[in-house]
């Protein structure tokens, strides 16, 4: 069972499939694209207790595999005590990873991985304390939020109250607690994808990325990195996942500053940044997900480098459609993924262009321009 069918869950409901796994798709609006394809579509509030129990009880998967971080985890942490069905990698995984408060203290304080400073606070007078140590750049995020809702880059005092009052309005539960963490000034930032399996723990070749207003714009695969900052990376990537446990992928966000490896935060799941690996890796990331899952062997193979780049919604509407799709798909070594998501937002991802090619910059050039051939359409 998929609690999430959106288009990272609709790639691992087929992966499953080819697997021969029957599968379940729960999203919390109808026609999501991975209800599109599964056995079995429910639409629910996954944030609501009951109603998860209600589902996963009358259903009675084998797996619970959790594809968003807007779950009632506590639902999830009394199916694992139960002991019927496996929640992947772990409830308690889906917990702390779905509070920055709780991966943070975590990362920082039990294992002492090297992070940006931070500290937690729950006023305008809290925030204002935090930044009197941190200093200037900060960030300012709720604890619980994701694709940068809520999260403001604030240079001087005089940001930081609209800051704090963005953060009150973005977060997912109105906990009213944020994160205020110094700013990183990293060279990059790249996405591990790591996975545990029955045959220990593997990594991907690194993926860079760009980061606008929240959401990933172009992820391209490898990114080069020094051979001592990449074992810096895997050796973070390892100990973040060994206590989180569990199998499956898990995707470890990092910042590089020369040498210097930092971490920022991991989703015990495929990573958004990862739809590159649909061409680059003899596997992607939602295949080694699923065979991780299943107990079955991995292979972590790098076939090509390749790049991926976002197709936006550009419209508020239902039922779009796209122009431009053989365009985009005569760039060479070009391929499309278009969700099938029912409505459009201007800023909604609808679909990624993913190209290959012998290096990095000509595979992204490629995906810029073919993502930049597809236009929505009403
Ligand atoms: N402390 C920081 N220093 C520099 N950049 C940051 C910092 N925190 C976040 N960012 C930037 O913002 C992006 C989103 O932040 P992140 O914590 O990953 O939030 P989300 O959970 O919404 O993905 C990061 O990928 C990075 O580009
Ligand atoms: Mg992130």
């Amino acid at each position: 069972m998929l609690l999430g069918a959106g288009e990272l869950g609709k790639e691992v409901i087929i992966a499953f499939q080819r697997l021969g796994v029957e599968v379940i798709a729960v999203d919390r609006y109808d026609n999501a694209p991975g209800h599109q394809v599964a056995h079995h579509a429910f639409t629910i509030d996954m944030s609501d207790a009951e109603q998860l129990l209600a589902l996963i009880d009358a259903q009675q998967p084998d797996y619970v595999v959790p594809e968003i971080e807007a779950i009632a985890t506590d639902a999830l942490a009394e199916v694992e005590k139960r002991g019927r069905t496996v929640v992947i990698p772990t409830a308690r995984a889906t917990q702390l990873t779905m509070n920055r408060e709780g991966i943070r203290r975590l990362a920082a304080e039990e294992l002492g991985l090297p992070t940006s400073p931070y500290a937690f606070a729950e006023s305008l007078t809290e925030v204002q304390n935090a930044l009197s140590t941190i200093g200037f750049p900060a960030v300012i995020k709720p604890v619980m939020s994701s694709s940068g809702k809520g999260q403001s880059v604030v240079r001087g005092a005089e940001e930081v109250e609209a800051a704090w009052e963005y953060a009150l309005k973005g977060g997912r539960v109105d906990l009213g607690r944020v994160i205020v963490e110094g700013f990183v000034d990293f060279d990059y930032e790249i996405t591990l994808l790591t996975i545990r399996s029955i045959q220990g723990t593997d990594f991907c070749e690194p993926i860079g990325h760009l980061q606008r207003s929240g959401d990933y714009v172009e992820s391209w695969q490898p990114q080069p990195m020094s051979d001592v900052a990449l074992a810096g990376a895997k050796d973070i990537a390892e100990r973040i996942t060994a206590a989180l446990g569990g199998r499956g992928l898990f995707g470890v966000e990092l910042f590089v500053k020369g040498d210097d490896v930092y971490f920022s935060e991991v989703s015990p799941r495929p990573h958004d940044t990862g739809l590159v690996t649909l061409r680059t890796q003899r596997f992607s990331e939602f295949e080694l997900h699923a065979r991780a899952i299943l107990g079955l062997p991995v292979d972590t193979s790098l076939i090509s480098p390749g790049a991926s780049a976002v197709i936006y919604g550009g419209v508020d509407a239902e039922g779009i459609a796209f122009d431009g799709v053989g365009d985009a798909l005569a760039v060479p070594e070009t391929d499309l993924r278009l969700f099938g998501k029912p409505e459009s937002f201007v800023r909604r991802r609808m679909g990624v262009a993913v190209s290959t090619a012998g290096d990095v910059d000509t595979a992204r050039a490629r995906a810029t321009e073919a993502a930049g051939k597809v236009r929505p359409v009403l």
